[in-house]
Parts: structure tokens; sequence; C-alpha cells
């Protein structure tokens, strides 16, 4: 059976230590660092994501905002709002959770959030810096992935990483990571052909590709480690139920180690947030990142 990677655990951990760099900042430089949180809408899951995130930034000491606004939001008055928070001083990280309504663009938006202050980085700059191997604001889940692969494989270099899904938020950055870890990597998806026969070549699993259960145990590789992001509802049996994009059953009767759903990769997400938020705050204030 395969060694459960526990991302709950891990996230704590990292909290804390997120907590020790918010004091430090605020006991030698006087800085707090804050997020801001903007929810359009009133998509049920989003609204979870988004208080979960404002409880967690207040209890690592820093401060937190939130502005609701309401379904039918002019792109323009979100653009208006985005734009008050670059301008606001006490504000480091931004955060516009997504889906946003179909009537505004959200490309336009990630993009008018300062680059500096896009804790999600989702920003073509932080984007274009990943890519090209500079220091970026890198997006959350795809670090908090990469974390908890180290964590359990230690050094990732030469490994085979197969990454099935290829969305902005989570396929495209973590292949970056992967490949700046030196794993050889493939970027595969639901249109791939013959999908099970690249998986099975795996060292390393990123199954990110939003449909449940997708991925089988006869796909993996005896051994090897797999990292599910996938957080589909389903109903079973009456009743509904969390469950990745693997087979949880049959992966990990394969695997050398998998993350469950939930308590694997979804913890991690804010963890990350709160980590980029410390670091922006560090680096518009021209001040060494506090190590975490
Ligand atoms: N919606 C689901 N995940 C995310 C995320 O990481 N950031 C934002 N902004 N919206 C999301």
């Amino acid at each position: 059976m395969a060694k459960l990677i526990d991302g709950k655990l891990y996230a704590e951990a990292l909290r804390k230590r997120i907590a020790i760099a918010v004091a430090s900042l605020k006991k030698d430089h006087n800085l707090i660092p804050g997020l801001a949180v903007v929810l359009v809408g009133e998509d049920p899951a989003s609204k979870v994501y988004v208080a979960n995130k404002a409880k967690q930034t207040v209890e690592v000491g820093m401060n937190s905002w939130e502005h609701k606004m309401p379904a039918d939001t002019s792109e323009a008055d979100l653009l208006a709002m985005v734009q008050k928070l670059n301008d606001d001083p006490s504000v480091h990280g931004i955060l516009v959770q997504m889906p946003v309504p179909k009537h505004i663009d959200s490309a336009k938006v990630l993009n008018t959030i300062d680059p500096a202050k896009d804790v999600d980085g989702f920003h073509v700059v932080n984007v274009g810096k990943l890519s090209t191997g500079q220091d970026a604001l890198v997006a959350c889940t795809p670090t908090g992935c990469v974390m908890l692969a180290k964590d359990t494989l230690g050094d990732l270099s030469g490994l085979n990483a197969v990454v099935i899904g290829r969305s902005n938020i989570v396929g495209k950055p973590v292949a970056q990571l992967l490949l700046a870890e030196n794993c050889t990597v493939t970027i595969a998806h639901s249109r791939s052909k013959d999908l099970a026969s690249i998986v099975r070549g795996a060292d390393l699993v990123i199954a990110a590709v939003g449909r449940p259960e997708m991925v089988k145990g006869d796909w993996i590789k005896p051994g090897a480690c797999v990292i599910d992001v996938g957080i589909n509802r389903i109903e079973r049996d009456g009743k509904n139920k969390l469950v990745g994009d693997c087979d949880f059953a049959s992966c990990e009767a394969v695997a050398g180690s998998i993350t469950p759903v939930p308590g694997g990769v979804g913890p991690m997400t804010i963890a990350c947030l709160l980590h980029n938020t410390v670091k922006a705050a560090a680096a518009i204030h021209k001040v060494k990142t506090p190590e975490m």
C-alpha cells in the first residue's frame, strides 16, 4: 500500500513558519503583510474558499480584507476595485477569486493586478518570469504540489514527471516548476492519445484534469508518487462525496505514495498563498524575505 502524503499536516507546519516570518517582519520592520481578496458573485464553493483564506490570513498575523461584489458587477467596476487595491500601500497581495462571471474578461482583470502584488502568480509577467527561470510570484496550487513531491521523494532531478491537465492555474505552471527541478516533463491532457501508457512511464504523476477518478491504478507505475489535484463533488450511494482525479483505491494499491482527497494538495494552496503574500510584502518594502 502507498504511503499517504499528509498535505494537511505539511500545510499546518508551513503556516506556523509563516506566522514566525510575519512576526519578524512586524518586529524588525514594522511591516504587517496584507492580503485583499475580491469575490464577485455567489458561487458557493468560492465563498467557502474565500472564507477559509480570510481566516487563515488572520491566524498567521496578517491583515485581511474581503471585497464582495455582486454578480452583475461591471468589468469596469471590477477593474476600478483592482486599481484601488494596487494603489493602497497597506495591501501587498491581491487575489480575485476565479471564476468571475462570464461577462467579465478574466485575463484583463488578472493582468490589471500589479505584478508585485499578484500573489496568485497569474499575471503574464509572473507567468513569463516563471517560464524563463526568473524569480517570480508562482501560482499556489502548483507550488504546493512540488513542495509535497520534494518532501516525499527528495531530489526530483531526472525523474519522469507526467502532468495530466494543461490549465493556466495548475497544469502549465506545475510543468514549469518540475522542469526547473530537472524532471523530464510530459504534459498530457484529456485528448492525449493512449493516456494510460503515457502515465505508466511516470515516476511522478500530477493529476489536474478535473475529471473524477479518471486515473486508474493500472495506469500507475509500481512505486510511483501520485499527486492528485482534483477536487470533484460526486454523488455515490445517495451521498455527496469529494473525490480526486485519481481512483484512490486502485491507485493506492500500486503507487509508492499518494495524496488523499481531501487532505492532500487542497490545504497547501492557501498556505502557499500566505507564503506568497509575505514574499510580496518583503519585496515591495525592499527587505529580506524571512526564512519560511
Ligand atoms: N479558484 C480556484 N482556485 C483558485 C486560485 O488558486 N486562485 C484564484 N484566484 N481563484 C481560484
